[in-house]
């Protein structure tokens, strides 16, 4: 079984939700706390073992790449003044590890993990969706990487949503249930309550075998008239082992002002100089 060594983050979406906000800055720079979005995927990826990053960006978003690059006259300063510069750790890209490859239409997740097949050749890789913030201890890729330790093929993070919310995710139709893992029986992108096969939802992180690039290639247009990444790999299922891995922590949708709002309160109570001042405060509110 071949390591899971790359990982694909599709950075392309223009954020509308977040208007004005992400008019001028792409939305996975928005902070929660003290870091960028971006930076927690990453910092999950790395902490997974994965090694080699593709960044699928669009226009506006170069900002992104010079956040894991130096910041000299930043650094030169701070240096100067006798400051540590310890906290900017964490945000260097290892040389040649960092990759930034344009989608230059949205035409959909399917097409955007596409776009990176030529440096995926044949190994299996990782996507990580940024809005979906994982809080927890091992991150959610390091525990599915143990799980693809056991079973390989292609895995899905899974999480039960309420069933109202179907059209927005990926729906599992759920097999056996060992553990953490659920066999996955089939795959449908955003359906209607009424139709929804379970509540089971795919979460932003895939564990993925490379033949799911060649379906891709030929993948014509799903749910919202766009290339959908779940349209591909249904038709993993039966062929490769599909398994759904409950993640043990918890996630926060980012994509969503009250799923961002929360996931600061969150990640906030976790920093010791600000949680006493923020539990006063909403004890009050
Ligand atoms: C994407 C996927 C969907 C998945 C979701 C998780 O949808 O297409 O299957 O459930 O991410 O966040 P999006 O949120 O990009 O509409």
């Amino acid at each position: 079984m071949k390591p899971v060594r790359k990982a694909i983050l599709p950075v392309g979406g223009l954020g509308t939700r977040f208007l004005p906000a992400t008019k001028a800055m792409p939305k996975e720079m928005l902070p929660i706390v003290d870091r960028p979005l971006i930076q927690y995927a990453v910092d999950e990826a790395r902490e997974a073992g994965i090694e080699q990053l593709i960044f699928v960006t669009s226009r506006g978003k170069s900002v992104i790449e010079d956040h894991f690059d130096h910041a000299f006259e930043l650094e030169t300063t701070m240096e100067h003044r006798g400051k540590s510069i310890d906290i900017l750790e964490g945000t260097l890209a290892t040389p040649g590890d960092f990759l930034f490859i344009r989608q230059q239409q949205p035409l959909g997740l399917g097409h955007a993990v596409w776009c990176a097949r030529r440096v995926i050749g044949d190994e299996p890789f990782a996507v990580l969706l940024p809005d979906d913030l994982m809080q927890g201890s091992p991150g959610c890729l390091r525990q599915m990487v143990e799980a693809y330790a056991k079973v390989g093929g292609n895995l899905i993070c899974a999480e039960e949503i309420a069933p109202a919310d179907t059209r927005k995710y990926g729906i599992i139709t759920p097999g056996t249930r060992d553990g953490v893992l659920t066999e996955v029986k089939g795959l449908v992108e955003k359906p209607d309550p009424a139709e929804a096969p379970s509540n089971l939802g795919i979460i932003g992180r895939y564990i993925l075998q490379p033949e799911v690039m060649d379906i891709l290639a030929n993948q014509e247009e799903g749910a919202g008239g766009e290339i959908q990444l779940t349209d591909a790999m249904a038709q993993l299922i039966g062929r490769q082992a599909f398994h759904g891995v409950t993640f043990q922590g918890r996630r926060f949708d980012c994509g969503d002002k009250s799923g961002f709002v929360t996931a600061t309160v969150a990640f906030a109570m976790e920093q010791r100089e600000i949680a006493p001042a923020l539990r006063d405060f909403m004890a009050r509110y």
